[in-house]
């Protein structure tokens, strides 16, 4: 079996991580994202994915405090500008790809550029990345369980 062979019951490939937890309110997404945020070390590539409303761009706040960013409640749905900058404890980018329909359109945000080094980048809709998914990247997957519950799984190669 190859390396990128998957588990036959759990569709897991082999070397990946997965950690599966259980939020009951907003609290509780923010922290666990802010403890995340506090264990990174910079150039880290963070793929945000689920439904609108599931708890992306809480999760991508509560990043920043744990990174340090002072003003981590300014994080909020990038609109028109579809990448945002933050200072912590590295640089902090937050991307949102709701808007974005082609592959041509992620090209130009250019965020070859910015996953470098020690950045940390935080995308939602990831999904929408496609054969541009970097490799290594943290995959952080949200299912809105109804009345305040998410459950929210973190998968790592
Ligand atoms: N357990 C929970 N985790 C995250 N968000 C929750 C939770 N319970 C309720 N919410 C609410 O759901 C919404 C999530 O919004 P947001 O983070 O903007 O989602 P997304 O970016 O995925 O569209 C917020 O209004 C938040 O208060
Ligand atoms: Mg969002």
């Amino acid at each position: 079996m190859s390396d990128t062979a998957k588990h036959p019951s759990n569709g897991i490939k082999k070397d990946e991580q997965k950690q599966v937890f259980h939020s009951s309110s907003s609290e509780d997404t923010f922290n666990l994202a802010s403890r995340i945020g506090k264990q990174l070390r910079g150039g880290e590539v963070i793929l945000l994915i689920g439904e609108l409303g599931s708890g992306k761009t809480l999760f991508a706040k509560g990043l920043a405090r744990g990174l340090g960013v002072e003003d981590s409640q300014e994080v909020t749905s990038p609109s028109f500008t579809l990448v945002h900058q933050h200072l912590g404890r590295f640089k902090f980018y937050h991307v949102d790809l709701f808007r974005i329909s082609s592959l041509d359109e992620i090209y130009q945000l250019g965020l070859e550029e910015i996953m470098i080094a020690k950045n940390v980048v935080a995308i939602e809709w990831a999904e929408k990345l496609g054969p541009l998914t970097p490799k290594n990247a943290i995959k952080v997957l949200f299912r809105n369980l109804g009345e305040g519950k998410r459950s929210i799984t973190l998968l790592r190669e």
